[in-house]
């Protein structure tokens, strides 16, 4: 017999005479007659409830059924008399799949701390609340493929190796394929002799690899794992995170704010739908403001507004900031909040960004001073979304690579892009887990991520 899933015997709406369920025992309670296993198997927040007797098959093994144990279940599929749940099941017989030691469990039926679980990451899933969040993880996963799909973007797998660094940051992990032994060789001979002939990293972003398809395909996206040697110890930047980068031919920031705060939208209104038990969860335990936010995120239009006037508001709102506030400074995530949370409560866009503190690849607007770029602030975060209209111009773009001392060595592809049929275009990146930390409430980022890797933190 093949098992039944719990969320979907849970959800039946008639008793089934024989059911096969299989998962982990969440409690047991043992009665003078008969014992309750409350059994979950991960496929929804709720459990499942056991009845077992004496008459119940391999009733002797169920003293070996404790917490954390993996149990086999057949038997009848009844309403629950019990409060809280519409079925049960009445075993038949029960299998003990895996014993777990109750001495050294870890998981017990107590509240654990974020902080504890993390040291356990291989088990942390197997609670509540971290069930629940990578259930949200996948969802949001094919929620996204399903909004582009939708519109008729092209799904590109951008390169993991890249000789290129995409943000100009320096924050770039090395790949080599020499050994220890080699290290000690000169930079010059060391690079030559590794595995591409030349340096090579893990990459910070797929974009340059979007343009080159937006610039063919028309509207595209790319969602993977993107890498940066990031020393700063947040709880908003992890080494390894997926970002998703769509691309658009043919259009403008304007087009690009568009399609952020739609994608927004649609991912809040998904989560809230798709995902609502588990939502519920982290309004009852983490955050009780979070159903209304999500709401008003997904009903409200975001505001937008120049940088310019961002700074001047921060700067003339009479809050002391750790950071100094002015044209030209980057904004830290103190002001970002501010904007978002307090200033304007809703999420923010802030455009035309001063070209010092941007990418290089961002299209110039005729002030001379700023470039196209927005990114996109919600509360309890600061940025989520960081994206721009790219210069399209060739002559453009050489001048800001001179400005900035880059050199366009090896390159010559993405300029070749401005060679041949160029055409205005724009993206965005958008930090998966920083989204994931905003439909759950969750404020660290190593919370929303299986295995987080952060400085000095590789485990698992
Ligand atoms: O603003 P960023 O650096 O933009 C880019 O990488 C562009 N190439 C994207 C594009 O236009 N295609 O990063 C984009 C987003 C940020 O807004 C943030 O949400 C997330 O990626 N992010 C990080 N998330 C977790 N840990 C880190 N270290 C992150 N760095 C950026
Ligand atoms: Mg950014």
């Amino acid at each position: 017999m093949k098992r039944t899933k719990i969320d979907m015997a849970l959800r039946g709406d008639a008793a089934r005479g024989d059911i096969l369920v299989k998962g982990w025992v969440r409690t047991r309670r043992d009665a003078k007659d008969f014992s309750f296993l409350e059994v979950n198997d991960g496929s929804c927040r709720a459990n499942i409830q056991v009845v077992a007797d004496a008459g119940t098959d391999g009733f002797s093994y169920l003293k070996d059924m404790g917490v954390g144990a993996a149990v086999a279940v057949r038997g009848e599929l009844v309403a629950s008399p019990g409060k809280g749940q519409r079925w049960e099941i009445r075993a038949a017989s029960l299998t003990l799949i895996g014993k777990a030691d109750q001495e050294s469990y870890p998981l017990q039926k107590k509240r654990h701390s974020d902080e504890f679980l993390r040291t356990i990451a291989h088990l942390r899933p197997r609670t509540n609340k971290y069930g629940a969040l990578f259930r949200i993880r996948s969802e949001m996963a094919f929620a996204i493929h399903e909004f582009f799909h939708d519109r008729g973007f092209a799904y590109v797998h951008s390169p993991i190796l890249t000789a290129s660094d995409c943000e100009g940051a320096g924050e770039m992990f090395r790949v080599t394929s020499l050994g220890p032994q080699e290290g000690g060789l000169p930079e010059d001979e060391r690079a030559a002799k590794d595995f591409f002939g030349k340096d090579a990293y893990l990459t910070v972003s797929g974009q340059l690899a979007a343009e080159v398809f937006a610039c063919s395909l028309g509207d595209v996206y790319t969602f993977g794992p993107t890498f940066r040697a990031e020393h700063s110890d947040t709880s908003r930047h992890a080494a390894e995170f997926w970002m998703l980068e769509p691309e658009m031919a043919f259009a403008d920031l304007g087009d690009d704010m568009d399609l952020g705060e739609e994608l927004l939208k649609y991912l809040t209104g998904a989560v809230l739908t798709r995902c609502a038990a588990d939502v519920e969860l982290f309004a009852s335990f983490v955050d009780k403001d979070l159903p209304a936010r999500l709401e008003g995120i997904r009903d409200r239009p975001f505001e937008r507004l120049p940088y310019a006037r961002a700074v001047d508001i921060l700067a003339g709102c009479g809050k002391t900031f750790e950071y100094p506030v002015g044209f030209g400074l980057d904004l830290q995530s103190e002001h970002e909040r501010y904007l978002t949370e307090v200033h304007f409560n809703r999420p923010v866009i802030v455009y035309d960004y001063p070209k010092e503190i941007k990418a290089f690849y961002m299209r110039q607007n005729d002030d001379g001073k700023t470039v196209a770029a927005m990114d996109v602030l919600v509360p309890g975060i600061g940025e989520i979304i960081g994206g721009s209209a790219r210069e399209e111009r060739l002559d453009a773009l050489e001048r800001r690579v001179a400005e900035r001392g880059l050199t366009m060595d090896g390159y010559w592809w993405y300029l070749d892009l401005r060679r041949f049929g160029s055409v205005p275009h724009a993206g965005f990146g958008l930090g998966f887990e920083r989204l994931l930390m905003l439909l759950t409430g969750v404020t660290n980022i190593r919370d929303v991520i299986p295995f987080p890797r952060t400085y000095r933190h590789l485990e698992f």
